[in-house]
């Protein structure tokens, strides 16, 4: 997991296999274990959904359901699920109770800790070096140079779909540094 010391991107990738592992273990059962540091080279950043998206997933590896997900939910609330990659992704409840078009990796573009969403703040605050960014994750307060990637997030049957966003970023008005 993350450190709280945030000393380099090491942890980070190790949560990233991690999270592959888990999203593919399921498929290829044992084999992933001694296959593992072979076959995660041919597995495309797409893998895990469909269509070139991801669906959200809960903590426990397990689709999240919008109905639900929104009958428990507030205005305002940003919600961790697995996106692409198995990077965490906030899911963002809408004033009008629906699910943003859009989610935030909760991964800091300091050095790579996750970042929690402080809902008094109304801010995003990296627990590791003190990085802030506001409601839609864009950076407000460094040391991190570069706000909070987005992915796309759709409501498909029922499931938010993550794909990935190519286009200007809304918030900076600029190229996406992460595509
Ligand atoms: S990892 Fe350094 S501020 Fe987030």
């Amino acid at each position: 997991m993350t450190q709280m010391s945030g000393a380099s991107d090491v942890p980070d990738m190790g949560r990233r296999q991690f999270m592959n592992l888990l999203t593919f273990g399921t498929i290829t059962g044992v084999a992933a274990g001694a296959l593992y540091p072979v076959v995660k080279y041919f597995i495309p950043p797409s893998s895990g959904g469909v269509g070139g998206g991801v669906t959200a997933k809960d903590a426990l590896g397990n689709d999240i359901i919008v109905s639900e997900f929104l009958a428990t939910h507030n205005p305002g609330d940003r919600t961790l699920a697995q996106g692409l990659k198995g990077d965490p992704t906030y899911i963002v409840v809408q004033e009008d109770k629906t699910i943003a078009n859009y989610g935030i990796n909760a991964v800091c573009t300091h050095l790579g800790c996750v970042v929690p969403w402080n809902a008094a703040e109304e801010k995003f605050i990296c627990p590791c070096h003190g990085s802030q960014y506001n409601a839609e994750g864009k950076v407000v307060r460094g040391p991190a140079p570069l706000s909070l990637a987005l992915a796309h997030a759709t409501v498909d049957n029922d499931k938010v779909v993550f794909t990935p966003w190519t286009e200007t970023d809304f918030r900076t008005g600029e190229d996406p540094w992460w595509a």
